[in-house]
């Protein structure tokens, strides 16, 4: 049976700055953000349904980018919590078993990163890719070190990220119910409810696009070594 997939692309960018519109709209080598992200998931064999969580505003800015191509576009919420929750509903009536959720701001996720994070999930386990902490990291206090954190056993959270469908929906309504809005992935949705999350590596090629430098350097890289 095919994973279901919910990807987010209902998100203002604006990190990314406003003037040249939300960044998966956004064109790098030539194509829209959001349109390479679908590729990789439209073209695996394990991917059934998939259903794009959009701005309302965006609609014609999504279409473009999808050009023809049949995919359910549903309409977002505030934040991505809320956003992932309704692309989450969209599928309810079907009940997938297994769904994958991704940020349409990752569109260098990969055939083999998908296929390692589905095959992760069970029944009553999610899966999470991720890379090992590089960096030292400094807690601040008042513009001055605070504290260093220990980085041994820290990792960074990628997506697309994989979860039994009926328990991460009821996960996140049960979020929603009591108005506990502060999860900035689904994994933390899922620890929450205690779904047990498995670790899978992640791809240091699958970084988010969050900042206009990084429309410029993922362009910049797509020109040099065209994908
Ligand atoms: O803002 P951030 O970079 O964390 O967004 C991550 C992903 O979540 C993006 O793909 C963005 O479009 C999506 N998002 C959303 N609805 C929101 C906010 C963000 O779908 N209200």
């Amino acid at each position: 049976e095919q994973a279901a997939v919910v990807i987010v692309a209902a998100g203002r960018g604006e990190r990314a700055g406003q003037a040249e519109g939300p960044k998966q709209y956004r064109r790098i080598g030539g194509r829209a953000v959001i349109a390479r992200t679908l590729d990789a998931f439209r073209t695996h064999p394990a991917v059934g349904r998939i259903v794009v969580v959009i701005h309302p505003d965006d609609g014609k800015l999504f279409r473009d980018a999808v050009d023809g191509h049949d995919v359910t576009a549903v309409p977002g919420g505030s934040t991505r919590q809320e956003s992932v929750l309704l692309g989450l509903r969209a599928l309810q009536a079907e009940q997938p078993r297994h769904v994958l959720i991704h940020d349409a701001v990752r569109p260098f996720v990969d055939a083999d990163l998908i296929t390692r994070t589905i095959e992760a999930i069970t029944e009553r386990q999610g899966a999470l890719p991720c890379l090992p902490v590089s960096d030292t990291l400094k807690r601040e206090a008042g513009g001055m070190i605070g504290e260093t954190v220990a980085r041994a056993g820290l990792h960074a959270a990628q997506t697309p990220q994989g979860f039994p469908f009926a328990p991460i929906l009821a996960a996140h309504e049960k979020a929603h119910a009591i108005g506990k809005s502060d999860f900035t992935d689904d994994a933390a949705v899922a620890e929450w409810a205690g779904i047990p999350v498995k670790l899978v590596a992640g791809s240091p090629d699958n970084v988010k696009l969050t900042w206009a430098r990084d429309i410029t350097m993922a362009d910049q890289r797509l020109t040099a070594h065209p994908a």
